[in-house]
């Protein structure tokens, strides 16, 4: 089930603590980012990145702007046609050990004219090898050092960042120049298009310095948060992961509660308004720069779709009913456990009762709220230990269940070079499960230090969907060798889980024995999967929705609180637990506000992973709309190679045509649409309807009062 899928958002691990210190993760680093996922999208919620190599990066990259600088400027006095000789020598400089390796030859005296489509193509493929390589190397230092953390390991990593990093911006500085309106080869437009995004990097030296420093102050501020423990002020080494995380999984007392979460909330987020106000505008300066209007713009071009953001406000209406639902389900029985006084009938649900610090996802408290609490929870543990699973056999299940799709089977490196189980030569690595592409053929591995449980099982095959999509890309240029946009690659690996996670699945592999299946099991099932699913869309949707509006000057410094907590009251109907003013300031308490990372690639992944789920178990005969046989939510795509032939279509693509594209090999739509995730929860939906009419439950809720412009006259009224 997806309650049980790799993408739960309550991770409480060491490993994810130190994951975090080291700043090893998919999505969070400034650079151009290793081509790496970890196995939690969203996980990456605590702690930070160490301020010491941040400042390398900074002053590396510092050098490298200024040195360019200048030479831009110079540039942009000569006309196209005295560009080019100005840019071959350039070229030979910058990439001279390319040409010392390689048989690039360059031809500075026959560049009397602008360069035909051809020369651009050639320039392109020139300049592709020298970035393949300089990303290549990166990679492999930043898995020597997630495998292997050493202070010469960490200056390694640096150090080919810093490279990349350069390359990267003279790169894309030099592709700047083409005019690619004229090209009449679209995929050779696409490749320049992507080589030459400069992001930050197009701000000047001193502002893109100050912009990384905003950044990383507001990071370890978030890294570094500190609490004393509750009752007890002389314990005070408390830190959001493990305790915190734990306390609000486990803990059920709303006083305790209610402290851990104002201790929160208050060191994460005031001490940073002005870090976050610097960022926001240095931010803006830099998508002018880029030629775009604000920095939700630069976000939401990632969807090559200017319907995007219609299509993310289309989805949020369109599961606003199942979400009111489960709402007011969730609601009645807080209000059960805690009381009106505590939870209001009507009003948004005190978020600090829902088991995450961010109400993220509401999946700690299935154990009280779960809808038939005397019937068996689907679990194969110990069936597993039982039957002597080990890491390597979890990983061989995955591999079959690829091999079984016709899909790609794992090269051998992969078994030589991945780490899937904990090293025992006392070595400090960080553990939390990644996939890594290392930009190579048949180069690609996993880090994980696999247990033998359920929730691993998923998260195996979850990561095994990143490797796919490596291989199945791996033919195209580097630049290309992505996801169609930043919620497929997430969204490969859950679908497989989707399939892997249903009882018929674990029946078949010898997993599950005498379980019966009857209907409140199921709805059991489908309220898990509710509670982690479902209920992350609005959250998800908030987080960026929040950020546009900032990024557009739509919401102004003076209303950055309240206007945060209008919609998050808005869009998931929670509150805080106490009343927070403008002399708060939240939002920066979730990691990737602190972070400055995208977050609606999370919530495009849990709406278009079962999208691909209906499309790949159609073709595998599994779905049959209006069958009740053949239901979405018990469909098992194993072994079906028709299913597994489309999907392989659409992974090959990797970023080299539009999303929609993609999408459409696969699925035969062009949209992102709800209409798949709500055919799955259907039956949630339809017991949610019955269940809170006999319980009289409100469905809805009313604004929230929990934020105050002006404290002030709060505490007069
Ligand atoms: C870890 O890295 C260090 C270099 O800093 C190296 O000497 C050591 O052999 C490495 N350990 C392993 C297990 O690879
Ligand atoms: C377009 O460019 C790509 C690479 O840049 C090349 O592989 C392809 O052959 C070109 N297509 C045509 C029709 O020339
Ligand atoms: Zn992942």
């Amino acid at each position: 089930m997806p309650d049980l899928a790799p993408t739960s958002h309550n991770l409480s691990s060491n490993e994810f603590k130190r994951l975090n210190r080291f700043g090893i993760t998919c999505k969070g680093l400034f650079i151009p980012s290793v081509q790496q996922y970890v196995s939690d999208g969203d996980s990456a919620n605590s702690s930070s990145r160490p301020v010491f190599p941040v400042q390398v990066l900074i002053n590396g990259l510092a050098e490298t702007i200024q040195w360019d600088w200048n030479v831009r400027r110079d540039s942009e006095k000569h006309i196209m046609a005295s560009n080019i000789q100005w840019r071959s020598v350039w070229l030979m400089l910058l990439f001279a050990s390319t040409i010392a390796a390689g048989p690039v030859k360059r031809r500075s005296t026959e560049s009397e004219k602008a360069p035909s489509e051809t020369e651009i193509s050639q320039i392109v493929e020139w300049i592709e090898q020298r970035y393949q390589q300089t990303k290549a190397h990166q990679t492999l230092a930043a898995w020597e050092y997630g495998s292997n953390l050493t202070e010469f390991n960490l200056s390694k990593k640096t150090k080919a960042a810093a490279d990349f990093a350069e390359v990267a911006k003279a790169v894309a500085e030099e592709l700047q120049q083409f005019k690619t309106d004229q090209l009449t080869n679209a995929t050779l437009k696409r490749r320049i298009k992507k080589l030459a995004k400069l992001g930050y990097a197009a701000l000047p030296a001193d502002q893109f310095k100050e912009l990384l420093g905003a950044i990383a102050s507001m990071e370890s501020n978030y890294a570094k948060a500190k609490f004393c423990a509750y009752g007890d002020a002389t314990k005070c080494d408390l830190s959001l992961d493990p305790e915190l995380t734990e306390i609000f999984a486990n803990h059920r007392e709303p006083e305790e509660l209610k402290y851990y979460w104002v201790q929160w909330y208050n060191a994460t987020g005031a001490p940073v308004r002005e870090s976050f106000q610097k960022y926001v505008e240095l931010n803006r300066q830099a998508a002018l720069r880029n030629n775009f209007s604000s920095g939700a713009a630069v976000w939401l071009n990632e969807y090559d779709d200017s319907t995007f953001e219609q299509q993310v406000d289309d989805v949020i209406e369109q599961i606003r009913p199942l979400y009111e639902q489960l709402h007011a389900y969730v609601r009645y029985k807080l209000r059960q456990k805690y009381g009106d006084k505590l939870v209001s009938p009507t009003g948004p649900i005190p978020m600090h009762l829902l088991g995450n610090l961010w109400a993220q996802t509401w999946d700690n408290i299935a154990d009280f709220t779960t809808p038939f609490p005397e019937k068996k929870l689907l679990d194969v543990t110990d069936e597993m230990i039982r039957q002597g699973y080990t890491p390597i056999k979890m990983f061989q299940m995955g591999d079959d269940f690829f091999t079984s799709l016709n899909m790609t089977k794992l090269p051998q490196t992969f078994w030589d070079k991945s780490i899937l189980e904990k090293p025992t030569d006392g070595r400090d690595l960080v553990c939390h499960a990644s996939a890594w592409d290392f930009f190579a053929i048949d180069d690609v591995r996993i880090k994980q230090c696999t247990r033998v449980n359920m929730r691993e099982f998923f998260v195996v095959h979850h990561e095994l969907g990143h490797i796919q999509y490596y291989l199945q890309y791996q033919h195209q240029p580097v630049e290309f060798r992505g996801g169609a946009n930043p919620g497929f690659h997430e969204a490969v690996g859950d679908v497989l889980s989707l399939s892997v996670s249903t009882p018929k699945h674990l029946k078949k592999v010898g997993l599950l024995k005498d379980y019966e299946e009857d209907e409140q099991v199921k709805i059991n099932q489908f309220y898990r999967a509710g509670v982690t699913k479902l209920v992350f869309l609005p959250f998800a949707y908030t987080l960026d929705k929040y950020r546009w509006g900032v990024f557009r000057g739509d919401i102004k410094p003076r209303e950055y609180n309240c206007k945060f907590w209008e919609m998050r009251s808005r869009y998931s109907g929670v509150e805080p637990p106490v009343v927070r003013t403008e002399q708060d300031f939240d939002p920066p308490a979730k990691y990737h506000v602190s972070a400055d990372v995208e977050y609606l690639r999370y919530f495009v992944s849990y709406v278009i992973q079962f999208q691909f789920h209906r499309a790949a178990c159609a073709l595998a005969g599994e779905y049959v709309k209006g069958d009740p046989e053949k239901t979405l939510n018990n469909c098992d795509i194993y072994q079906s190679t028709a299913a597994g032939n489309q999907l392989k279509e659409m992974l090959a693509l990797g970023s080299s045509k539009p999303w929609p594209d993609a999408m459409e090999v696969l699925t035969g739509e062009r949209k992102m649409s709800a209409d798949a995730i709500l055919e799955y929860f259907d039956p949630l939906y339809q017991w949610l309807l019955e269940e809170n009419k006999r319980l009289g439950a409100h469905v809805g809720w009313t604004d929230s009062q929990k934020c105050v412009s002006h404290p002030i006259d709060f505490m007069a009224a």
